[in-house]
């Protein structure tokens, strides 16, 4: 009780100097409000809450924390709006480019050893946001595996933002989506929709490669899978649930498999680093290994 009455004099202090409210305190303030739509505010990181927050806030023309958390527990279409914002949806073909030519060279062939001639290819794109990260890696298989139809490819993709998956699922996107793309490849794996040249659409001989789904990174139930790219999406999580999600990839994968972090991700200093290998540390690509090698 005690020290529930000291926190809360902390809390209105500090919010009366409120460009000075800690990370900290603001995920106290939102940690119930949070609770009462179903939703964990810790699993965030709470500078990436307060960024949100704070666009949200500015849009309504909110300066104080308090009363943000005033709205949000009368309007539920309003933390509907703040939920979808923490879905950061940016994303691109072939995202460093890098990743994808040394995946294709080095990894490839290692994988392909692995599942044998006649087998299947199992990849995870988790955290796909409008597809542009799946289609990558199918256009990247169906290519390196141009000579060879001995493998069959399935690659599953999923993203908790539901607006996200019906874009993938479509598949049409923006000529400046596909303008950095070579012209070859645009040919081949894209088809232009109507004469007016604004968009174009994968050809089905890549959609067919992918399934879909809406759903969290920790409740997609996949297992055997050769290769998972989990990409910017790490990014936004705190460290114990950067444990969690990077637990569950390590039961996923099959033994010896890969994982594909964003450039701007890294294991060091997790309590997973024991379980992957950084294969290629540039690229942010890690091998799986047992616990006790
Ligand atoms: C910045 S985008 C990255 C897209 C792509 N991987 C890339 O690197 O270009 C992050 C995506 O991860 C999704 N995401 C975040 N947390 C997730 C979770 N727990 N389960 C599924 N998707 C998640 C977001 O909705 C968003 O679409």
């Amino acid at each position: 009780m005690y020290f529930i009455a000291i926190k809360q004099i902390r809390v209105v202090h500090v919010l009366s100097l409120s460009n000075l409210t800690t990370d900290e305190d603001v995920l106290n303030i939102f940690s119930s409000v949070f609770k009462s739509y179903g939703a964990d505010i810790t699993r965030y990181k709470s500078s990436f809450i307060k960024r949100r927050l704070g666009r949200r806030m500015g849009i309504l023309g909110l300066k104080n924390y308090l009363d943000y958390e005033q709205v949000l527990k009368k309007n539920s279409v309003e933390f509907e709006e703040l939920f979808m914002s923490l879905s950061i949806n940016v994303t691109n073909f072939f995202r460093d480019s890098i990743v994808y030519e040394s995946f294709k060279s080095f990894i490839m062939p290692k994988i392909l050893a692995n599942v044998g001639p006649g087998g299947r290819i199992r990849i995870w794109s988790a955290g796909c946001a409008s597809g542009e990260e799946p289609y990558s890696i199918a256009i990247m298989l169906l290519s390196a595996l141009e000579k060879s139809d001995n493998f069959s490819i399935e690659i599953v993709a999923n993203d908790i933002s539901r607006k996200a998956i019906e874009y993938a699922q479509r598949g049409k996107y923006s000529v400046k989506s596909v303008e950095k793309l070579p012209p070859n490849v645009v040919t081949k794996y894209f088809q232009k929709i109507g004469n007016t040249n604004t968009e174009y659409e994968v050809n089905s001989s890549v959609k067919n490669q992918i399934s879909f789904k809406i759903c969290d990174i920790l409740s997609n139930d996949v297992k055997q899978i050769d290769a998972i790219f989990c990409r910017n999406v790490l990014i936004y999580y705190g460290r114990e649930s950067q444990e969690l999600i990077l637990s569950k990839f390590h039961k996923c994968l099959k033994e010896h498999s890969y994982l594909v972090l964003g450039m701007d991700e890294t294991m060091l200093g997790r309590k997973c680093e024991k379980l992957f290998n950084p294969v290629m540390a540039r690229e942010r690509i890690y091998q799986k290994i047992l616990p006790n090698n």
